[in-house]
């Protein structure tokens, strides 16, 4: 799966929403989350984010890994709604992200 990192918390450009072709780029408070349950890896997202804040999983900076976890947690929140228009934004971020400093 492709996992969206720490540029975007409060940033929230959604370039990478037009893009996807399943929908399944879902907005937090803070930060969108790619549901690694119905993401295709097609990598379309990836490039457009003006922050690069998107990485395939395995190529995360160390620093950032846990960002697939938090990923993760908001969807065991949300579940998986087949399609983030559906869901619109939701109001829960994981933990880790929550407790950011502001990014801005
Ligand atoms: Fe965030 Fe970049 Fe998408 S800032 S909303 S990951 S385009
Ligand atoms: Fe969508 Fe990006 Fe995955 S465009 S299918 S979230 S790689």
């Amino acid at each position: 799966t492709y996992v969206i990192a720490q540029p975007c918390v409060d940033v929230k450009d959604k370039a990478c929403v037009d893009e996807c072709p399943v929908d399944c780029i879902y907005e937090g408070v803070r930060s969108l989350y790619i549901n690694p349950n119905e993401c295709v890896d097609c990598g379309a997202c990836e490039p457009v984010c003006p922050v690069e804040a998107i990485f395939y999983e395995d190529d995360l900076p160390e620093e950032w890994t846990w960002y697939k976890d938090a990923a993760t947690d908001f969807f065991a929140q949300v579940g998986d709604a087949g399609g983030a228009a559906a869901v619109g934004p939701y109001d829960h971020d994981p933990e880790g992200v929550a407790a950011l400093p502001p990014n801005k």
